[in-house]
């Protein structure tokens, strides 16, 4: 199948805009039957050095340090936005304007002031291309399957939610904040924006919610240490992003979404709800008044030490409840409540759903459904290790010999196994 491929203009090629550059080449290998796909052709970053080492690294055709000049490129089809929060409303104000599709990273922008001016520009200008918001957690396929198995009515009413995103990166006060040190970051904007995009994927937003924050480390260096310098060597400055955000919310914020009723002598039913359908069955009580009122709590966090990249989210409902952990992404466990616990526990239980790499059409090929998540990591990174070995003159992996080893280990095994008998290594 031929696949038609539209011209990518990569807008900021730092952490994020180099995972953008890195999807886009790939996307053809993981979903070869996307009628659709792109080529990042131009690059634009801050500074015309980064620009060109840019375009060397991704191989296109053009770099430049204005992004005026990738959004307003006529063959330019498709923009992404990968710059820092505050830049985004500029960038997609210019890209708006020049019609193009747009591929935005997290947060839209950072504030309602800005998201007044967003929304004008869209009304005034009928904009109606294709845009999208890099919400990546939404590409997991156990998460997918959790908004699926929600949707089916497999967990019934929810009563409840908890979802925490938890990062360790802020814990050490000689790290600067960077761009995030003021109203454009912080972990509200930064990792909250993520749960709250989750929780309303998954859930609806809740009605009303009461949040608090903590900024545990005031003051921070303004750019990273160098080797041997101390904090009185860089200069300093009030830490205004907030290190920690902790939310309570309550009720939904659309009251009409519904799931289909399971049928089951055990259901939890709330007969009292005004509107109680026996086909379908509240989503939750969105009520925030109601004591049986859906309840979650949402928190984010960059000084949880120990945390990596910690996402865990459980929700729970009247006929069951789900819950995963970033750190374990193979896996969604599902726990059916209609499942009556018998003697020495009987069928009722926590199951592990195999979700790996299970992606349905287009998306679906490469790699093997049953992979874990750093299974094509792990090749690259075996594929490094091979190309540093001809780099150093060494070895960094198995060799022919290490093969060879092997093989005759394996020779052993068959033989081993054709006669029944012990055999010496
Ligand atoms: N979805 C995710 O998981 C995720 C993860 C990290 C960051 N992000 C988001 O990605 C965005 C960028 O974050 P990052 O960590 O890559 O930042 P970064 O500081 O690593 O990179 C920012 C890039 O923007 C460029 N830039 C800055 N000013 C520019 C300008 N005026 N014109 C053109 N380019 C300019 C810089 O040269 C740099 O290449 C942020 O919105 C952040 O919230 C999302």
């Amino acid at each position: 199948m031929t696949q038609k491929t539209l011209r990518a203009g990569l807008i900021g090629y730092g952490m994020i805009g180099k995972v953008h550059a890195y999807a886009t080449a790939t996307l053809p290998w993981y979903a070869p039957e996307l009628p659709i796909v792109g080529r990042i052709s131009a690059v634009a970053t801050s500074r015309m050095e980064t620009a060109l080492q840019a375009q060397e690294q991704i191989g296109c055709d053009a770099a430049y340090d204005d992004y005026r000049r990738v959004v307003e490129d006529p063959s330019i089809d498709v923009v992404h936005v990968c710059v820092p929060n505050a830049l985004h409303l500029p960038v997609l104000l210019a890209a708006i304007k020049a019609n193009k599709r747009i591929y935005c990273e997290k947060p839209l922008v950072v504030n309602s002031k800005e998201a007044s001016v967003l929304r004008d520009a869209l009304r005034d200008s009928h904009y109606s291309q294709a845009n999208m918001l890099a919400h990546h957690l939404r590409g997991f396929a156990a998460l997918r399957r959790a908004k699926e198995m929600i949707d089916a009515g497999r967990l019934g009413q929810i009563i409840r939610y908890r979802v925490a995103y938890r990062h360790s990166s802020m814990l050490d006060p000689t790290i600067p904040w960077r761009w995030k040190n003021d109203a454009s970051g912080g972990s509200i904007l930064d990792l909250a924006s993520h749960l709250v995009d989750l929780v309303d994927w998954l859930i609806g937003l809740p009605a009303i919610l009461i949040a608090q924050t903590s900024t545990f480390v005031t003051v921070r260096p303004k750019r990273p240490l160098k080797q041997d310098e101390s904090l009185d060597d860089v200069p300093r400055q009030l830490v205004l992003a907030e290190d920690s955000v902790s939310i309570l919310t309550r009720g939904l914020r659309d009251a009409n979404r519904v799931v289909p009723r399971i049928p089951s002598s055990r259901v939890f039913e709330r007969p009292e709800i005004a509107g109680f359908d026996p086909d379908v069955m509240p989503i939750a009580v969105s009520d925030p008044n109601k004591a049986a009122a859906i309840t979650g709590m949402i928190e984010a966090t960059k000084l949880a030490s120990g945390a990596e990249d910690e996402l865990e989210l459980e929700i729970g409902g009247s006929q069951g409840s789900l819950r995963f952990s970033l750190m374990n992404p193979h896996y969604l466990e599902y726990f059916d409540a209609r499942v009556p616990f018998g003697t020495y526990g009987g069928d009722a239980g926590w199951k592990k759903i195999a979700c790996g790499a299970r992606y349905p059409s287009p998306e679906s090929d490469f790699p093997s459904p049953k992979s874990t998540c750093g299974w094509l990591r792990a090749h690259v990174a075996s594929l490094a290790a091979f190309y540093r070995g001809i780099a150093d003159g060494k070895v960094y992996g198995a060799d022919f010999e290490q093969g060879l080893k092997i093989q005759d280990a394996l020779s052993k095994i068959a033989a081993s196994s054709h006669g029944q008998f012990w055999i010496d290594l």
